[in-house]
């Protein structure tokens, strides 16, 4: 049975990527041809089915989201999701205030001071998962406005797929997809063209100012339209498109939002660092549950049954909350206990 899996896994392979060539080469065979990503879903259609199962069609979304926002009283959110609903990424400028930011880093500053010192002479990614909660961090990681933008831009009930992290990422070398692919580097930053779940949307907070002169992320507005696909996307493959790029800067403070299926990159800039508090909210998939960040996260004593009922059950997927006759185990997985009486 594996072995017929596997053949059929490099049969599909092949049809879907047969001679390499300038633009499609070793791991970079991902694409932004529509021809190409049709022969892509055709091949991996599962993923497709997925997407329909998760209502997670971006076109689709994006018509239903067009008249849904007509109706929106709030400018601010209304404004906000009509540009991400319209490019798959949005930047807020300066949204929360330094005072909060400088706060967040204080708290936190043994926890940064350690992600920093294993910096290493070379493209580096330093996360530390399950930061601490105090009232402070939940008012960033789950700010209304965001959460609101967020949930009409999936068009269904949002969930916190993983717990608040700060990222620490050293970049060293200005890299190209042709480099990483002749010297066969293996990059631990994100530093080419790729889609991450097409279900999922991440918010990266700056803790520190982030400019074009400065490592930061680069996207490919409206590439969320985009078919599903899931490998890397060569720099050339980019540029035949013709496609313009963005790139994602802001103050101290500034919000970034991206869809998971927008392409995006991390541009490294020699000797430039970047620090920010990340989190990811999915339709109610790829719920990144871990106990030890449970842990974590509770460190200081939160009291996470105090939070409003909106932010509970948002959290639910990775902080369950404690039921009545408990959970059983069906064929290894939990679910709540069906059999209610004594
Ligand atoms: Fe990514």
């Amino acid at each position: 049975m594996k072995l017929i899996k596997n053949l059929l896994k490099k049969i599909r392979a092949k049809l879907y990527h047969n001679s390499d060539n300038n633009i499609y080469y070793g791991e970079f065979i991902g694409s932004v041809n529509f021809w190409r990503l049709v022969k892509w879903n055709f091949l991996y259609f599962e993923k497709i089915l997925f997407s329909i199962k998760n209502r997670q069609i971006k076109l689709i979304n994006y018509f239903i989201n067009k008249f849904k926002i007509k109706k929106i009283k709030n400018t601010f959110i209304k404004e906000k999701l009509q540009f991400l609903n319209n490019n798959g990424f949005i930047v807020l400028e300066n949204y929360f205030d330094e005072n909060i930011i400088e706060k967040i880093i204080k708290d936190n500053e043994t926890i940064i001071a350690n992600l920093k010192s294993q910096k290493r002479n070379e493209n580096s990614y330093h996360r530390f998962r399950g930061v601490p909660l105090t009232d402070n961090l939940v008012k960033i990681w789950l700010d209304e406005n965001i959460i609101d933008i967020m949930e009409n831009y999936l068009n269904t009930k949002l969930y916190s797929r993983m717990y608040p992290a700060i990222n620490y990422t050293h970049c060293a070398y200005e890299r190209t997809s042709k480099e990483i692919h002749t010297k066969k580097i293996k990059e631990q930053v994100a530093s080419y063209w790729h889609v991450d779940y097409t279900n999922t949307i991440s918010v990266t907070v700056f803790l520190s100012d982030v400019d074009k002169s400065k490592t930061r992320m680069q996207v490919v507005p409206k590439s969320h339209f985009n078919l599903n696909s899931f490998f890397k996307i060569s720099d050339e493959a980019i540029e035949e498109s013709k496609k313009s790029v963005v790139d994602c800067v802001g103050k101290k403070g500034s919000v970034l939002i991206h869809c998971g299926n927008i392409i995006h990159k991390f541009k490294g800039v020699s000797n430039s660092d970047r620090l920010q508090l990340t989190s990811v909210f999915s339709s109610g998939t790829n719920l990144a549950l871990n106990v030890n960040h449970i842990s974590s996260c509770l460190s200081k004593n939160f009291d996470i049954d105090s939070l409003d009922t909106r932010k509970r059950n948002l959290i639910k997927g990775i902080f369950p909350i404690s039921i009545r006759q408990g959970y059983e185990m069906q064929n290894e997985k939990i679910f709540p206990t069906s059999y209610k009486g004594l």
